[in-house]
């Protein structure tokens, strides 16, 4: 009984501490980060054996809901399709595995003339129609290839779970360590599982992370391990709109590490390397790709655009953890570069090498301002400003519209106390010119997404929008609503709520495509 109790402490455990860790943006994942430490524990009690039965770990449900309930008005000026992408298996989690790697489960909410419709569909990667075949897990560990099947060798490994994107009529589903995966932005049927840009695509791998450029429309990549299993080699490129790759090089990184996400200004590329390390050992004993080496320091490498990379400064600083970018921009010769930033590792079912615990402490992100002087001779150090210390929390988005030109406010999902004392969850407008603080608070019992930003117009200001995100009731079984708020007034509560009859599928990140880049309606 002692060893049953202290299981279930350690799963509720998991999922506060991941809450706090990582955002309420990571809520489905919280869930599954607890199924996948519950597994590694057999001993635990099944979920038939409790009363409070934990909600099945796979999703699996393909949707379609056509007029969903709406309370409130959706807005006249919004119309477009948010969509959504998150990690959802096949089948369940192996011991040891992380919550990363489920299969990519696209949904799509489609808001046109005041009317939703809801759709989901699985990305059709080589993997998942592998293991459809097969009827059982053919790549039983999270960026191993060392435990795959040999049925699988020479198949695209990618789960294009992480993040979507808009390009040239296509929905491209994003894993970083794979191409990515071209689906129909309509129907969202996969037509390319393995999609390289006409045969142009530089790299073995593509980010989950591309910034369109604020002004010429152009998208701008990259890919790490670049060319192959563990090389320290970063392809870095540029396709225009119509998909022609107008630039392109490589370079090396100090060390092997999650290369996440990086930054672009008009004119620079910024990289941020952090100890979240290869860890060939830990992959030949059966475990992940990655462990957290808090021995190694952070480099902060800042490179030209359009060069050939061999000017690539690296500003070494303390050992810290910062995997998504807010904005960036460019003031003379100084760089900017806005993240959410912990002391330590922010995911604690990433193993720590060498056996240390988990800190939830340490894991905590907090939006952080880091900047480098370009001008001096020898690169040294780079400077650490934390921005808004009150508020903890991760996946921070801004109007994508400013991805490389200053921009002033960003967006943060993140917990919050409420009356009833239990841990609600909040979006959060930061301006970062007056430091002046919005907040929703979708109250107790909610969890909430990762939230996403649609401008009203294609020439609305910057931030003159609807701010969206998926939250979770909790106290419904997990049922789910879209939650549609004026960017500019969070605090006055949501303008729309659509309703869905059911749970939603995870979410890692959402995009937003206005009408005017879809094709022609259905
Ligand atoms: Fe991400």
């Amino acid at each position: 009984m002692t060893e049953d109790r202290d299981q279930l402490d350690r799963r509720s455990f998991m999922r506060g501490a991941l809450g706090a860790a990582v955002g309420v943006g990571a809520a489905a994942l919280a869930s599954r980060a607890a199924d996948a430490q519950e597994d590694r524990y057999p001993s635990a009690p099944s979920s038939e054996e409790r009363p409070s039965a934990r909600r099945p770990s796979l999703y699996r449900l393909e949707a379609d809901v056509r007029d969903c309930e709406v309370t409130g008005e959706i807005p006249s000026d919004l119309n477009g399709a948010f969509y959504r992408v998150g990690p959802d298996p096949q089948y369940p989690l192996r011991p040891g595995n992380i919550p990363f790697d489920g299969e990519g489960h696209v949904s799509m909410f489609r808001i046109k003339n005041g009317r939703v419709d809801y759709k989901s569909r699985f990305v059709r990667t080589e993997r998942y129609v592998a293991q459809d075949k097969a009827r059982r897990i053919l790549f039983p560990m999270y960026r191993n290839p060392y435990l795959d099947d040999p049925s699988v060798k020479g198949l695209s490994r990618s789960t294009a779970n992480t993040h979507i994107i808009n390009h040239r009529n296509l929905l491209l589903a994003l894993k970083e360590d794979s191409p990515p995966a071209a689906l129909d932005l309509l129907t969202l049927e996969t037509i390319a599982p393995v999609y390289t840009f006409d045969d142009q695509l530089p790299s073995k791998t593509f980010t989950a992370h591309p910034k369109v450029d604020s002004e010429t429309g152009n998208i701008v990549a990259f890919g790490y391990e670049a060319t192959g299993h563990g090389s320290d080699d970063v392809a870095i490129f540029e396709f225009t709109p119509g998909g022609k790759l107008v630039w392109s090089t490589m370079i090396k990184v100090p060390y092997v590490g999650m290369l996440h996400d990086f930054a672009v200004t008009q004119r620079h590329i910024v990289f941020y390397v952090i100890p979240m390390t290869i860890d060939e050992e830990q992959m030949r004993r059966g475990g992940i790709h990655w462990s957290w080496d808090k021995t190694k320091p952070t480099y902060f490498g800042v490179l030209r655009r359009f060069g050939d990379g061999k000017d690539i400064q690296w500003f070494e600083g303390p050992t810290r953890s910062a995997t998504h970018v807010m904005g960036a921009f460019d003031d003379g010769n100084r760089i900017y570069v806005d993240v959410e930033m912990s002391m330590s590792n922010p995911f604690p079912f990433m193993p720590m090498k060498g056996g240390d615990p988990w800190d939830p402490v340490a894991g905590q992100s907090r939006i952080t301002r880091l900047s480098a002087n370009l001008s001096g001779r020898t690169p040294r150090g780079y400077q650490i400003e934390t921005m808004y210390q009150d508020y903890i929390g991760a996946l921070p988005r801004q109007d994508d519209r400013y991805n490389t030109v200053p921009y002033r406010y960003g967006f943060l999902g993140c917990p919050e106390p409420n009356p009833q004392g239990r841990p609600g969850a909040c979006y959060v407008r930061f301006d970062h010119q007056t430091r002046k603080v919005t907040l929703y608070n979708a109250g107790p019992d909610t969890s909430l997404a990762e939230c996403c930003f649609a401008p009203r117009g294609p020439d609305a200001p910057e931030g003159s929008g609807y701010l969206m995100g998926v939250a979770t009731r909790n106290d419904e079984g997990g049922r789910a609503d879209l939650v549609i708020l004026d960017a500019e007034h969070l605090d006055e509560g949501p303008v729309a709520v659509v309703h869905l009859p059911m749970r939603a599928v995870g979410q890692v990140h959402g995009w937003w495509v206005p009408e005017e880049k879809l094709p022609a309606a259905v």
